[in-house]
């Protein structure tokens, strides 16, 4: 993922708010239309309302309308190369498993299938209450 998506993930990064950690994250996710949306990781002074830079990406993106995704690559500051949390695996596996994802620090990277990370992923099917 030699490309544009490090630059946005890097800049994306030098954007975290993560005061409490000091862990800063970077995300970029390409949509199938080829906009890229970024995203980092923003904490709160109430810890358990902070939310990763993953998660922050792809809700931004769903919010300007892209629906398919096809890369994401995460950076961070500090090695070893982090994989996605479990929280962010089954919030993207919500769009699709085939996603590509390589993660970055340094020099050093990594790279998985949102399949492989998260099999199984939770989906609602069947009938919903109200759709009826
Ligand atoms: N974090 C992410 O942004 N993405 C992940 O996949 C794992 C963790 C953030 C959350 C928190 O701000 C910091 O890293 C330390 O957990």
């Amino acid at each position: 993922m030699a490309d544009r998506l490090i630059d946005v993930a890097r800049q994306a990064l030098a954007r975290a708010h993560a005061p409490y950690s000091g862990f800063r994250v970077g995300a970029a996710l390409e949509a199938a239309d080829g906009r890229i949306f970024s995203g980092c990781n923003v904490e709160n002074a109430s810890y358990g309302l902070t939310v990763c830079a993953e998660r922050v990406a792809v809700v931004t993106a769903i919010a300007a309308g892209a629906t398919e995704f096809r890369r994401l690559l995460i950076m961070t500051e500090a090695g070893p190369p982090a994989a996605p949390c479990g929280a962010c695996r089954q919030v993207l596996a919500e769009f699709g498993t085939d996603l590509q994802i390589e993660s970055r620090s340094g020099m050093e990277e990594r790279r998985w299938s949102l399949g492989e990370l998260l099999p199984d992923a939770f989906r609602l099917d069947g009938p919903r209450r109200g759709s009826e």
